[in-house]
């Protein structure tokens, strides 16, 4: 059995913009899918699925395309995690990398350490673009009406994926170019494992939705907590969602368990979600932009 469910960001997504945000789904899920169809590992699928999310310019709040600060600049974050032997890496507030998804991999692959931020982290891109080259006219124009309104306009918040390989491996990894008129300097959950990202040997959790409140809830270990101690999935997603409320938040998750099991929940009014799993001879997929604030769970192989 091999599985890989991504998430486009929970949110406002505007009607008009549903095709290019379906269109960017299907892409990263083939991007990861054909590494895992060929035995690759959960981690490699991941990475696949979330950089190809973030050179997307025509969906998404990563890479190219991520909502601009305050001052017109694009700082990302990005996580990725091994729930094979707990190894993660990740960058934050970075502002020369085409994909951050890729940067936090080599933090994880060939540092010490496991968050690397600001310039120490650009100085460790191998291949540096301006900053310009990460800022869409349509980044731009979200920003204009955020400056003139002082309201957050449409858009979605953060790109995620999970995956469960063929030898049982699963993994997580998230980005984000953060939230629309961020002060410079902000850092929100999806870099820091155990708030946005989280896998271990049991379950892979990616978050979206508004930082500062996934990463006072601790949503993902908190989530996999819960699991570990036996709470029944769809009631532990619904948790989720509960306790980033509390905290004064809205967003979702994505979570897929090493017994195959997929789940998903958000409290926004579109979630943009992606899944294929292949289970002996039969491969289930669904790819939407869902507006119906929900929390689904499907069994091994995506069965109903
Ligand atoms: N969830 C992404 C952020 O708040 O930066």
């Amino acid at each position: 059995m091999i599985t890989l469910l991504l998430h486009g960001g929970a949110g406002r997504i505007d009607e008009a913009r549903t095709d290019a945000y379906r269109r960017g789904l299907r892409f990263a899920l083939e991007a990861g899918w054909s590494l895992l169809a060929a035995g690759g590992s959960a981690a490699d699928a991941v990475v696949a699925a979330v950089a190809a999310m973030e050179a997307d310019p025509e969906a998404f709040n990563a890479g190219v395309g991520s909502s601009l600060t305050r001052e017109g600049t694009v700082e990302c974050d990005a996580c990725v995690m091994d729930g094979r032997d707990g190894r993660a890496g990740a960058v934050a507030a970075v502002t020369r990398a085409r994909s951050p998804v890729a940067l936090a991999r080599r933090v994880m692959d060939e540092t010490p350490h496991v968050l690397i931020v600001g310039t120490a982290a650009d100085a460790l891109v191998e291949d540096p673009i301006e900053n310009e080259a990460l800022r869409t006219s349509h980044a731009m124009a979200q920003l204009e009406r955020w400056r003139e309104r002082r309201q957050q306009p449409t858009g979605s918040a953060t790109v995620g994926a999970v995956a469960l390989d063929a030898s049982g491996g699963l993994a997580a990894a998230t980005s984000t170019g953060g939230v629309l008129g961020q002060w410079p300097g902000r850092v929100g959950d999806a870099p820091i494992p155990g708030a946005g990202t989280y896998a271990d040997a049991r379950v892979a959790v990616s978050c979206t939705g508004k930082g500062e409140a996934f990463l006072r809830a601790v949503t993902s270990k908190a989530l996999a907590e819960r699991l570990a101690a036996g709470s029944p999935l769809e009631e532990t997603l619904g948790r989720a969602l509960a306790d980033v409320k509390a905290m004064r938040g809205s967003g979702g998750l994505i979570t897929l368990l090493a017994d195959g099991r997929l789940g998903w929940a958000f409290d926004t009014s579109h979630l943009a979600l992606a899944w294929r799993s292949r289970h002996g001879d039969a491969t289930r997929e669904h790819v939407a932009v869902s507006d119906e604030a929900a929390v689904v769970t499907l069994g091994a192989g995506g069965t109903g």
